[in-house]
């Protein structure tokens, strides 16, 4: 069995996430969603709130599950069984990062495969940072987002 980790802090899930763990799903038997605590972060949302979005956004995907984390990658995926990481490439701004994390995870565990899948054009610019920040501002995050996203930020900057 193939199981893939797609992780991320996911402060909130964006349609741009969800296409990327779609089509993840799609190429391995199964798709753990990993969940980042990441506290450097200050997240709007927390551990707990973020995974319930996921699982939420991912219920019609039978092969896929959310699991959240605090601790290295390369750490969670061996204990849970994964054998590749498969992320999201956006803008040509994210490759420095996401080379840096990679060539640090091959670092620490040769074993664990990086994978990334280029974001269609509709998602290039989106981010959870940019969703929230429009959210913050009271403006349409229809489309950027889940439907049940859409409500927890509407709860979370309810006046
Ligand atoms: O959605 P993000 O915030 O860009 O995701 C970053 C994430 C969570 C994938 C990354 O910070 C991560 O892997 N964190 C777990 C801790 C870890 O392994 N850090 C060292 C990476 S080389």
């Amino acid at each position: 069995m193939k199981r893939a980790l797609t992780p991320g802090t996911f402060d909130p899930i964006t349609s741009g996430h969800l296409d990327v763990i779609t089509r993840a799903a799609q190429l391995v038997d199964e798709v753990v969603v990993a969940v980042a605590a990441s506290p450097k972060k200050n997240p709007l949302f927390t551990l707990e709130e973020r995974a319930q979005l996921v699982r939420q956004a991912t219920s019609h995907l039978p092969n896929v599950r959310v699991e959240p984390f605090d601790e290295l990658l390369v750490d969670f995926a061996a204990r849970m069984d994964a054998t590749v990481v498969i992320k999201g490439l956006r803008a040509i701004t994210d490759f420095e990062y996401e080379f840096q994390m990679t060539a640090l995870n091959y670092q620490l565990n040769q074993e664990l495969e990086t994978l990334f899948i280029m974001s269609p054009p509709q998602y290039m610019y989106l981010s959870s940072s940019i969703v929230r920040e429009i959210a913050s501002l009271r403006g349409d995050v229809n489309g950027f987002v889940p439907d049940c996203v859409k409500n927890a930020l509407e709860a979370k900057f309810a006046r």
